[in-house]
């Protein structure tokens, strides 16, 4: 019988302490330890349990073991595949993470569909939904598949009896967070549970050579005990995310063992399911009116080694607080103090009395510091209640002595922003194409950030 032993774990980060802490010392937070009885799981029982790897292995040299390149397959959408960097690895553990409600459910049964069509042998094991209920969504999503067997069960050992009868191709885990270990006596969710399950199913998905996707739940907040702790196990994460209200949602990986991580795809969610966004250029542009107002201004982000336009809005307005505030979504807070800063120092504008807010529209998060210019010219705009010419497009690195760094791939960026009509398009002076020749399309090479600011103000006469 393994021995029993009480500890307090973070649900946050993993942390272990063997009494009761109100703040975590690994990650600060507070009040997120739980105590949890802790098995000693001996090494025979995880063996015994999954019946895997009883032999000892032996060392092989690295010239003798063949790896074929074909052991990928795709998951039935090109923006998945890229992601995934060219598609699923036979007998690779995906972990899928993302908000409630974003559409991973969806999103993997699409694959499953595509997947079971293609004649591979599926096992879809929902421990959070009904079998109804994943069939309503699955005739919602038009898939009929020949060879997807559903598996409502939450006991992790009746888990891999299934597995084990059934041998499938493909395997997937709706949600790692609801399924539960009887080997361990905490409740399901807990970092215990979560880290076993997972363990389990990575020595399952080796030793059977299944490919295994895990579904996992994250929080803005992180409060969940969930992917944090179980990255470092799988082989890929790939992240969902967007905003919930609306349609769009981006796919990313944060980890992969077997491609880049430079990657997005982007799909569309509808009633009939997730579509993939072929030409995502102008997508978060849109909605945008023809009458620019103060504080909004277009950027030509890199997403995935594939140009973006999105829009940067800001709001500057006197504080009615003793310390303004600075809010920001979707652009990093710490830049955004950063822009602040050298907008306060390099340009003059005292801003300490006001309040800045700064959003990207369409709710995506960007990570590419030439959005910096952007940020930079929707606070100015907005503060000094003028507006840029809606056909005019901007990017570029700033520097904390207000000078314009060069960014990568311009000239895509640019030859993105003249296909959608832009008119005018300020970048560093680093990036100064040699020889594009875009008519309509005046190109403003800038080194620092007042030649931008004059620039994105000079309004064209007609
Ligand atoms: N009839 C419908 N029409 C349009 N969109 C729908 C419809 N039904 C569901 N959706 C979309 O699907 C999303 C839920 O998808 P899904 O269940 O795959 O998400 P999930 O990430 O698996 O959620 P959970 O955290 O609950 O498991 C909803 O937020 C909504 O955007
Ligand atoms: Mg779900
Ligand atoms: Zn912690």
């Amino acid at each position: 019988m393994a021995k029993k032993k009480t500890k307090w774990v973070c649900q946050n980060c993993g942390y272990e302490s063997p009494a009761y802490l109100g703040k975590c010392p690994e990650c600060s937070k507070w009040g997120t330890l739980i105590e949890e009885t802790d098995e000693t799981v001996s090494a025979s029982s995880i063996k015994k349990q999954n019946k895997v790897a009883t032999s000892k292995s032996e060392p092989t040299l690295l010239n003798d073991i063949t790896a074929d390149k074909s052991e990928r397959f795709s998951s039935g959408y090109e923006e998945f595949d890229r992601v995934l960097g060219g598609g699923f690895v036979k007998g690779s553990l995906i972990l899928t993470a993302g908000e409630p409600g974003i559409g991973k459910s969806t999103l993997i049964l699409q694959s499953c569909g595509y997947l079971s069509s293609k004649g591979k042998k599926i096992l879809y094991v929902s421990a959070e939904e009904s079998e109804k209920q994943l069939k309503i969504r699955a005739e919602r999503l038009n898939i009929h598949a020949d060879n997807l067997f559903i598996l409502s069960e939450t006991c992790l050992e009746n888990i891999f009896e299934t597995v084990k009868d059934l041998k499938p191709d493909f395997l997937v885990i709706d949600s790692i967070q609801a399924i539960y270990s009887q080997e361990i006596t905490s409740s399901s969710g807990s970092v215990s549970q979560v880290r076993e399950c997972c363990y389990s199913l990575m020595n399952l998905a080796k030793y059977m050579n299944i490919t295994t996707v895990i579904i996992g739940h994250v929080t803005k907040d992180g409060t969940i005990a969930g992917p944090k702790i179980l990255e470092h196990m799988v082989d890929a994460v790939i992240c969902f995310e967007g905003d919930r209200y609306r349609e769009y949602r981006i796919l990313r990986s944060t980890k992969n063992r077997f491609g880049s991580t430079n990657e997005v795809g982007l799909f569309n969610m509808g009633e009939h399911g997730l579509k993939e966004v072929k030409n995502p250029g102008e997508i978060f542009i849109a909605e945008r009116s023809e009458d620019t107002a103060p504080g909004s201004i277009i950027v030509v982000a890199n997403e995935g080694n594939r140009p973006l336009l999105v829009e940067i809005q800001a709001l500057v307005s006197q504080t009615f607080y003793p310390a303004p505030r600075r809010v920001s979504t979707g652009i990093e807070y710490n830049r955004v103090l950063k822009i602040i800063a050298v907008l306060e120092k390099r340009i003059g504008l005292n801003l300490s009395k006001h309040d800045i807010y700064v959003n990207v529209v369409g709710g995506i998060d960007i990570d590419d510091s030439a959005a910096d210019l952007g940020v930079a010219l929707a606070i100015m705009t907005s503060f000094r209640d003028i507006s840029v010419d809606h056909k005019t497009a901007v990017f570029g690195e700033i520097g904390l002595t207000g000078e314009i760094r060069s960014c990568t791939q311009a000239e895509i960026r640019i030859k993105e922003a003249y296909k959608l009509g832009f008119e005018k398009i300020i970048i560093p002076k680093g990036n100064a194409p040699s020889n594009l020749n875009l008519k309509n399309l005046k190109i403003v090479c800038v080194s620092r950030l007042i030649e931008a600011v004059s620039s994105a103000l000079q309004q064209e006469k007609p």
